[in-house]
């Protein structure tokens, strides 16, 4: 899994009728069970069958197999679940096999009782495992112009220099090109892109900028989820570029609109 794969990865809503192999079933199964987190959040998933455990959803075509992830509630666990969640993505992107993130638009409730959710527990979201049709579905279609999926926020707008009224552009980014730019190529929930860093010398300091009204009990803060797979794709970004560094959580208390929060930094050396 390499910047490669994060440039190659889409969603994917429309799957062939074809059956994954029992072999790449299992290595899916193996990579599941030592997915971990830089956060120490102990995560759970777990592979479904959709016609077993009656799973659907409005917006998926054809997929006979899922994943789902569940956490006890507690602190960075929405980072832990988007960081290790999209790495399996990835994993799953280097199979050839098709995935989408699902928060919404999925019958929640079969889904939380096939993976035995308890009430302590959240299940952000799910993703459909497969082979990607040739042709998407013409509401697959509609769904990607709406959120112009094909797109992304500038550099400029997502990424700053000391602090947040200094932008930064990929040509001033130097070393931290590559990585920013495996942020700004995250999938984020409707491509909200609630993902901010500015760069201080040899740290990134990472913030979620939040959107009324998307926090919610039964996902948690889908956005902080946002925020730990930009994490994710920063990492693999930055081990690309020859970086040892490691994510902290120490604040570095620079100025921030209200609906700013503060996550996590990556220093290098
Ligand atoms: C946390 C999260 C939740 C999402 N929830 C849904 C969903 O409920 N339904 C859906 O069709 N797509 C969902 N998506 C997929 C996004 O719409 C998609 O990633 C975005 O439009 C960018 O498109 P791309 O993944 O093809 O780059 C979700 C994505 C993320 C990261």
């Amino acid at each position: 899994m390499n910047t490669d794969t994060i440039k190659n990865r889409k969603s994917v809503r429309t799957y062939k009728e074809e059956q994954i192999p029992q072999q790449m079933m299992k290595q899916i199964q193996d990579y599941l069970d030592q997915d971990d987190n830089p956060f120490g959040v102990p995560l759970t998933f777990k592979m479904l069958d959709a016609k077993h455990d009656g799973l659907s959803s409005p917006v998926i075509l054809g997929a006979e197999t899922y994943v789902a992830g569940k956490y006890q509630k507690q602190k960075n666990a929405e980072i832990a679940f988007g960081y290790s969640f999209e790495k399996f993505v990835l994993y799953a992107t280097t199979l050839g096999l098709g995935t989408v993130w699902l928060a919404a638009t999925i019958n929640r409730k079969a889904f939380e009782q096939a993976i035995a959710l308890k009430e302590d527990e959240v299940m952000p979201a799910v993703t459909p495992l497969g082979f990607a049709a040739k042709k998407r579905s013409i509401r697959e279609n509609m769904m990607r112009k709406g959120m112009k999926s094909d797109s992304r926020l500038p550099f400029e707008k997502l990424f700053f220099e000391g602090d947040f009224q200094y932008p930064l552009s990929a040509k001033q980014a130097g070393k931290w090109a590559t990585p920013l730019e495996m942020v700004r190529l995250a999938p984020s929930a409707t491509n909200k892109q609630p993902w901010r860093a500015v760069v201080q010398g040899n740290k990134v300091h990472f913030y979620e900028v939040k959107t009324k009204g998307y926090a919610k009990e039964s996902t948690g803060d889908i956005q902080k989820v946002d925020v730990g797979i930009a994490l994710c794709h920063f990492e693999i970004g930055a081990k690309e570029a020859g970086f040892t560094g490691q994510f902290v959580q120490n604040d570095p208390q620079i100025v921030t609109d209200g609906q700013t929060e503060y996550i996590a930094t990556y220093v290098e050396g």
